[in-house]
């Protein structure tokens, strides 16, 4: 399931990540990438663990954190800290498929990536080309989003970024580790999640019905979760 969630950061906090990126020390992109997708990267990236790299991630992690529609969707265990990627002058990303295991640089924590995101920084009007298109059950697609907004995909697809031909396309990327390993399992929580609160919005948070939803969607939590 591929989601896209609409402004996780809004214009004042885009604006700010804008100024930091500005001053930040760029490298070649394939210093986190692993063998056969180093092959394929063709961008340029802020350097893991700078102060930049860490007052970015701090903007988004906070406003993750009090976002309904990606706790729902995600039901985070670990997030990677964010990561910074620009693309221009035809740079582009081929195929390939995320690294399954991602271990947080200067620390004992590894992540089993389970989704990953990309939060763009850049609006569309910016830059040409430079698609994130995600292969999926029902075929590819083709993803461009508004600065701002970020795209939830299972970390097992096969994605490309498409070549920046004309502007520069900034984004922030990142994996996260799922308390609901199954993806499958994941996809019905949120659905059912999301129906109770259709329901709490019809009929009020506390109609029985929608009370006895949320205690079997948390009793399905409690069966399947690890925290
Ligand atoms: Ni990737």
């Amino acid at each position: 399931m591929l989601i896209a969630i609409p402004e996780v950061l809004n214009a004042t906090q885009v604006d700010a990540c804008r100024e930091i990126m500005d001053q930040a020390e760029w490298v070649d992109g394939t210093v986190t990438a692993g063998i056969q997708s180093g092959q394929v990267k063709k961008n340029a990236q802020i350097i893991e663990g700078s102060t930049e790299s860490k007052l970015l991630g701090d903007i988004i992690l906070d406003a993750l954190a009090i976002n309904q529609t990606f706790i729902s969707a995600a039901l985070p265990q670990k997030i990677f800290p964010p990561l910074f990627n620009r693309y221009a002058g035809g740079q582009h990303f081929g195929s390939h498929v995320d690294n399954s295991i991602r271990a947080v640089k200067g620390t004992p924590v590894r992540i089993r990536t389970d989704l990953s995101a990309t939060l763009f920084l850049s609006s569309p009007e910016e830059y040409e080309g430079g698609e994130l298109v995600i292969e999926g059950n029902y075929g590819a697609q083709e993803i461009k989003l508004n600065k701002g907004d970020m795209v939830l995909y299972p970390s097992t697809s096969l994605h490309h970024v498409r070549p920046v031909t004309r502007g520069t396309r900034v984004c922030s990327f990142f994996w996260m580790q799922s308390m609901i390993r199954d993806s499958g399992q994941r996809e019905l929580l949120y659905d059912f999640d999301q129906s109770i609160q259709e329901l709490s919005a019809e009929k009020g948070v506390d109609n029985p019905l929608a009370v006895k939803f949320s205690g079997l969607y948390h009793n399905l939590i409690r069966r399947w979760a690890d925290c």
